[in-house]
């Protein structure tokens, strides 16, 4: 899909995409429009139970006196409630009904209503941003009803009187939103596509954008002493992976990076702990935390930003094998502390064990933030609207938090404390990878991760309740990843640590 903007007019061909606040008069744009029909808007209006409320949408086919094949009038909520994220629903809202019906062009001539929180270039560019969200579609595995599902509209105009500033607030946007894509792509490719290796090779292709990237197999994490991570992947037929890239955007060479850290279990069986088959369904997208961390690299580095990053992500697949490991196995992780599994299911856990520790000795960053699609637990407290957030430090808990609301991606803290810990206590190890009972499952499952911190500020976001729903679908069915975190990511760093 093609977006531009342009100074607005109404004379163009396609959809034509208006804003209507709720409880006004028609203003601006919808008020030159309803004149050149001669009233049709406003009868429109009057005939429906449109009340301009956010999140309403009222078409009207074939409008008289104009070029456009349909008038789509969106509303826009209250004016004093108008802000960045109600553009971007608003403008993902009539790109949500147009995709696929048939139009080729659209164009929005959405105006800022009076004493709204946005306008001129920055709200040009939000529409752009929801636009473009909306936009995406994974759809290669179709050969049949492509019309169906493949979207029709290939240009976007949106109208803005200050054209120049609007391109140049789009343009880290628009590399964002393309790090969002990247997240969708990898969750949504089947398991027998998206092994460890094959996430690894789209990593690479980052490259070309100037992240330094590094792929370290099975036999160089043995060397690291990675027991945690392998014993996960030992019953694959595929190899473990882990994959590390560097973002160089500071000013300073020398600056400490932020990191990042990702769950990727590229499929998530269970292992011998065998998950029952209406759980295992959807579990492709158990990499959901390596795939937003790597849309976030992605988005960083296409936007150039001014900071060093760094992500790690631990790629594995957790399979039953005669190789498998089994329940009452025990491992020693790469910080040196030893772990009884009894539970091979309880497996991000192990992952990021090895994956975090190697990301805090190796690069001393300045903080470390894991995502991972952790338990099933968070699902149960959460819903699929809010990540769970756990961390030790308060200041970077609470940027992410603002962060994360910010951009409409909300998390919700939960707590951390030494009575949680205990309940880790193994009997012959220096811990279990599960409690045994079912009780805080996200806190136990959050509190070992912490057994893998040093002095850095951490934050944990689980993110299986947010990482993979499409707004209609449920969270284990098939549907389409929505790339969680590459947005709050992307904010936390423009926010603070851009120098
Ligand atoms: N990948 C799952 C968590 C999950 C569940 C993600 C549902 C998305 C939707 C994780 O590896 C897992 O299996 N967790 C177990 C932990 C338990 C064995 C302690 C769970 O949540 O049941
Ligand atoms: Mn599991
Ligand atoms: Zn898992």
């Amino acid at each position: 899909m093609q977006l531009t903007f342009a100074t607005p007019s109404l004379d163009r061909p396609g959809a034509l995409a208006l804003g209507v606040a709720e409880g006004s008069d028609l203003t601006g744009s919808a008020a030159d429009l309803d004149k050149a029909t001669g009233g049709a808007v406003k009868r429109a209006i009057e005939a429906s139970r449109f009340k301009g409320k956010a999140g309403q949408i009222l078409e009207i086919l074939a409008p008289a006196g104009l070029k456009a094949s349909r008038i789509v009038l969106a509303g826009i909520g209250k004016p004093e409630k108008f802000d960045g994220a109600s553009a971007e629903k608003a403008a993902a809202g009539v790109v949500g009904r147009l995709l696929t019906g048939g139009d080729k062009d659209l164009t929005f001539a959405i105006d800022a209503p009076k004493g709204s929180k946005v306008k001129g270039a920055a709200l040009a560019a939000h529409i752009a941003l929801g636009a473009q969200l909306r936009s995406y579609a994974f759809i290669k595995y179709r050969t049949k009803n492509r019309e169906e599902h493949e979207p029709t509209l290939a240009t976007v105009t949106i109208g803005t009187s200050e054209v120049a500033a609007a391109r140049r607030a789009w343009e880290p946007m628009r590399a964002v939103a393309e790090g969002v894509f990247l997240a969708r792509d990898l969750v949504n490719e089947p398991p027998n596509v998206m092994s460890p290796q094959e996430f690894a090779t789209r990593a690479r292709q980052l490259a070309k954008l100037g992240v330094k990237v590094e792929v370290l197999g099975e036999s160089e994490m043995q060397k690291l002493g990675m027991g945690a991570l392998l014993g996960v992947g030992q019953g694959s037929a595929r190899e473990s992976q882990l994959v590390i890239m560097q973002w160089n955007g500071a000013r300073a060479k020398k600056e400490p990076p932020v990191a990042f850290v990702g769950k990727g279990v590229c499929f998530d069986s269970g292992g011998l702990s065998l998950k029952p088959s209406g759980s295992m369904m959807g579990m492709k997208g158990d990499m959901g935390g390596a795939a937003a961390v790597t849309g976030t690299i992605r988005a960083l580095a296409a936007r150039k930003a001014r900071v060093n990053a760094v992500g790690v992500i631990g790629l594995v697949e957790n399979m039953p094998d005669g190789k498998a490991q089994r329940p009452d196995d025990v491992v020693t992780s790469m910080s040196g502390q030893t772990i009884e599994i009894l539970n091979t299911d309880a497996e991000g856990r192990l992952v990021l064990a090895d994956t975090l520790w190697y990301a805090q000795t190796k690069f001393k960053p300045k903080f470390v933030i894991d995502l991972a699609t952790l338990t099933g637990a968070i699902l149960i407290a959460l819903g699929l609207e809010h990540a769970g957030l756990f961390s030790n430090d308060d200041k970077l808990a609470d940027r992410i938090a603002t962060a994360g609301s910010e951009i409409g991606e909300p998390v919700w803290r939960l707590p951390l404390s030494d009575a949680y810990d205990k309940m880790l206590k193994s009997k012959i190890a220096d811990m279990k990878n599960i409690s045994g009972v079912t009780h805080a499952g996200s806190i136990v499952a959050a509190q070992f991760l912490q057994r893998f911190i040093d002095k850095t500020p951490w934050a944990h976001l689980d993110i299986a309740g947010v990482a993979w729903q499409d707004g209609e679908q449920k969270p284990l069915s098939p549907g389409w990843g929505v790339g969680w975190g590459v947005r709050i990511l992307d904010r936390l760093v423009a926010d603070h640590y851009e120098k």
